[in-house]
């Protein structure tokens, strides 16, 4: 379709407004391949906003392109379970069949491959998006395959069906999961009791929210409440970035209605009217069966205005897709770009409970928070108090992956200990767990008798596991990468110091450290945790602090040299000169160390 016909009607049917910019952007990348220059101004045209600004958008997201990527656009998830399974191998094998380069376009313009952050399928990894759409369970004879569809020029919806199903893999339940909650239920429960009653019951219960820094959400619900507001929000993060993590994935496939009933029970307690479901946008495919489930809360009345007939009880929620950046699940950015922005996070305080979205009193709460609080809404705060431990109530959701035999999602009430963990999920011979994703701590085995609460090993979920035979310090490069990658670059501790350490990484792993050089990854990272802006840049060096202080010999059997050696090949560098000049003796070269 020509160009400005498809922007007008993706535009004009939703008002032309600017806060949707990301989303417009998605609807043209999706359809075109890339953001194309006069996409742009168009844009900028009915949006009443500046090229400029838009460009500065496109540039921030990952899926987002101003240049055309191939028809088929592939890419790798390159999580560090992705790559224990073998994603770099299958990465090689399809660029050889392909005879493509990652990264580049084929000439002709058919298939670009190339690598993307972890896509929360580690539990039936590798895995891979094509065109946005989930690929699990990579090998050798599925790679092959796709090679031909590539070359066939088959469409996508052509393919296999089986290549594109994303299992749920629940494999421990507990009071969350197995609990019946009839869609509506929750909502009548706070239309009799009132708000006022539930939110009690909900600061009663002790609820902290699922999604990492475990803020009581009773609180937040009141701060939110009590705000001075022209209109209220409400927001699901489901953004679920971390590496290691996929437990949203699974409660929107199979639990949307729940977590929509949570949402619309926290709307009719602060008394917000609107409501957005902020989609990661690896998870594309839930998306039209979540709008399918909306759809049938509007059709029963559970969204919309006057819910279950109750005057005045107004409340829909929107889906909004993200585009490839971890930073977008921090809270702030996560409003910066459900307005349409580049997703830098804000100063805060103020804080979203009274500055949110649009500026108004915004909560924002985890997938499994709503859905937590839709079933203490309908059962009570006992439900909650009746398990987990004196300052951790209820249970907790884990996504477990890595070297274990039944990967999944396993439900814990809290205090479950990580051997019993690991006994669960079939791990053996268990060097360390890295909990809570790249962000988070690496665990010894000495430490195995620890318990996962608040008050002991926090975590927002992921639980990767790594037997004796791993090389951790894989693990520690991988995620240095990654933060290299998603750092948003606003702050300079953040920018310089993950690109910095993730150079000093792969010089250890490289054999060219010396003490020196762990010497300045300690007080990089340092410097990071005091001084960054945000989560990200303080939480990037916790395991490489971990791993130098609890498995220090990953360091220091590769440090050949005592002192400093540069990073790159300084007698090498000089071969030029010395070709130009004719020397080759002992004085043109550099004196190394033996
Ligand atoms: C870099 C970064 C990424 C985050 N990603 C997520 C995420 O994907 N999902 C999430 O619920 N919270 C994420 N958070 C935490 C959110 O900022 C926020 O605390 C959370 O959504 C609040 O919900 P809760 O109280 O229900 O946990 C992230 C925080 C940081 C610093
Ligand atoms: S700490 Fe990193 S991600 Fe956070 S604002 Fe600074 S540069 Fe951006």
């Amino acid at each position: 379709m020509d160009i400005d016909k498809f922007i007008s009607s993706i535009t004009a049917s939703t008002g032309n407004h600017p806060d949707r910019l990301l989303q417009y952007l998605n609807e043209i990348q999706y359809q075109y391949s890339y953001i194309s220059q006069p996409a742009i101004q168009l844009l900028a045209d009915k949006l009443s906003l500046s090229e400029a600004h838009i460009r500065g958008v496109v540039g921030f997201y990952s899926f987002l392109h101003d240049k055309p990527r191939g028809s088929y656009d592939i890419l790798f998830s390159n999580n560090i379970t992705d790559q224990m399974a073998g994603n770099r191998e299958l990465l090689d094998s399809l660029c050889n069949k392909l005879n493509v380069t990652p990264g580049i376009p084929r000439r002709d313009g058919r298939v670009t491959v190339d690598t993307t952050s972890c896509t929360g399928m580690c539990d039936q990894g590798p895995a891979m998006l094509v065109n946005g759409w989930a690929v699990t369970r990579l090998d050798e004879n599925r790679i092959d395959a796709i090679a031909k569809l590539v070359e066939s020029q088959t469409a996508i919806e052509q393919w296999p069906a089986e290549y594109f199903q994303v299992k749920d893999n629940i494999q421990r339940q507990d009071i969350l999961l197995l609990s019946k909650v009839e869609n509506g239920s929750a909502l009548k429960s706070l239309i009799e009791h009132g708000a006022e009653t539930v939110l009690q019951q909900i600061e009663l219960s002790d609820l902290r929210g699922r999604g990492g820094a475990g803020f009581k959400t009773g609180m937040k619900w009141r701060f939110c409440k009590h705000a001075e507001a022209e209109q209220r929000f409400v927001v699901c993060n489901a953004d679920e970035g971390e590496p290691g993590t996929f437990k949203d994935r699974v409660l929107l496939n199979s639990y949307a209605d729940r977590v929509f009933e949570g949402m619309t029970v926290c709307a009719g307690i602060v008394g917000a009217t609107q409501g957005f479901l902020y989609l990661r946008a690896e998870y594309r495919y839930l998306r039209k069966p979540l709008e399918e489930v909306l759809q049938k809360r509007r059709d029963a009345g559970l969204l919309g205005d006057n819910i279950l007939d109750k005057n005045g009880f107004n409340f829909d929620i929107e889906i909004h897709m993200g585009a490839g950046a971890y930073i977008c699940g921090e809270e702030t950015s996560l409003i910066e770009s459900l307005e349409g922005k580049r997703g830098i996070p804000r100063k805060r305080p103020p804080f979203p409970v009274t500055h949110g979205y649009q500026n108004q009193p915004t909560v924002v709460n985890n997938v499994e928070t709503f859905m937590a609080a839709a079933q203490i809404t309908l059962h009570g705060s006992e439900c909650f108090q009746c398990c987990g431990t004196e300052f951790s109530t209820g249970t907790k959701l884990l996504s477990i992956s890595g070297d274990c035999e039944r990967p999944g999602i396993y439900e814990y009430p809290f205090g479950v200990s990580i051997q019993q963990i690991l006994e669960d999920c079939g791990a053996n011979d268990t060097q360390a767990i890295q909990l809570s994703g790249a962000a988070g701590s690496t665990i010894p085995a000495d430490d195995f008798g620890h318990a996962v609460s608040f008050e002991d090993l926090a975590t927002g979920g992921s639980f990767m596991v790594f037997n004796k035979q791993r090389d951790l310090l894989d693990m520690v490069r991988n995620f240095s990468h990654f933060f290299a990658h998603e750092s948003c670059g606003f702050c300079t501790p953040c920018r310089v110091g993950c690109s910095l350490m993730q150079d000093l990484l792969d010089k250890v792993d490289s054999g060219h450290a010396s003490e020196y050089d762990l010497e300045e990854i300690r007080k990089i990272a340092q410097l990071m945790q005091a001084t960054s802006h945000c989560g990200l840049g303080t939480s990037a060096p916790i395991s490489v602090l971990d791993t130098l202080k609890k498995f220090p010999h990953i360091y220091q059997q590769r440090l050949k040299h005592s002192s400093y050696e540069p990073a790159f090949d300084l007698d090498a560098a000089l071969q030029d000169a010395r070709d130009i000049t004719g020397r080759n003796d002992a004085g043109a070269h550099i004196g190394t160390e033996s």
